[in-house]
């Protein structure tokens, strides 16, 4: 069974904190977030409380696809910023995922932004999964990940229906955590 892990939103502000001291630190300077929905949305967010620059928005899929006669899994743009934004053009963006898990979306997307009119681009992730990744993120991005974790299940507060039970679970895991 898939070990699962909890983190409430406390534990998120507080990765998004260390994330942007950290692209703080690099001395590196965005102009504009771009935040792939749904789990980019909450840390976009919250970064913007540090970073204090404009969020926007990008939202994909999977959808089965079949070439010579193979069925697989290929990421679909949902909602796009195709005509790109005047604002955006030449600027540096940081875009912004919850989880750096197979990469499949994350390449997707940084590929398709590499071909915009952007300047610098970087990529920012609250969890990267150390696991074999499907795919390779394009050179020349700046690549931030809060904490690197193991390839267990996370739930994040957003997709809890009972928030008091999903951080008290999260409260259990950490005292059993401590105990180890
Ligand atoms: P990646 O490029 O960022 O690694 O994403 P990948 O295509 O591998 O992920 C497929 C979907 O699975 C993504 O959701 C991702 O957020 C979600 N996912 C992967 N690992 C976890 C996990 O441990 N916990 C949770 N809650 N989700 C996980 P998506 O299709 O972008 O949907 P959305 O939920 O962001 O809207
Ligand atoms: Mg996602």
């Amino acid at each position: 069974m898939t070990k699962k892990v909890w983190y409430t939103y406390d534990d998120i502000h507080k990765t998004v904190k260390q994330i942007a001291t950290r692209i703080q630190e690099a001395g590196e300077r965005y102009d504009a977030m771009i935040a792939i929905g749904g789990g980019g949305f909450i840390p976009a967010r919250m970064l913007r409380c540090f970073l204090d620059i404009p969020i926007y928005a990008v939202t994909t899929a999977y959808y089965l696809s079949e070439s010579s006669g193979e069925t697989a899994e290929t990421v679909r743009k949902i909602q796009w910023l195709d005509p790109l934004p005047e604002p955006l053009r030449g600027k540096n963006v940081l875009v912004v995922d919850e989880v750096d898990d197979s990469r499949t979306t994350l390449a997707f997307c940084l590929r398709e932004l590499q071909s915009e009119d952007l300047g610098h681009i970087g990529v920012a992730v609250l969890h990267n999964k150390l696991k074999p990744k499907c795919d390779t993120l394009p050179a020349g991005i700046s690549y931030y990940s809060g904490i690197e974790v193991e390839d267990w299940w996370i739930n994040y507060p957003w997709d809890a229906n009972d928030i008091d039970a999903h951080n008290r679970k999260a409260e259990t895991a950490r005292e059993e955590q401590a105990q180890q």
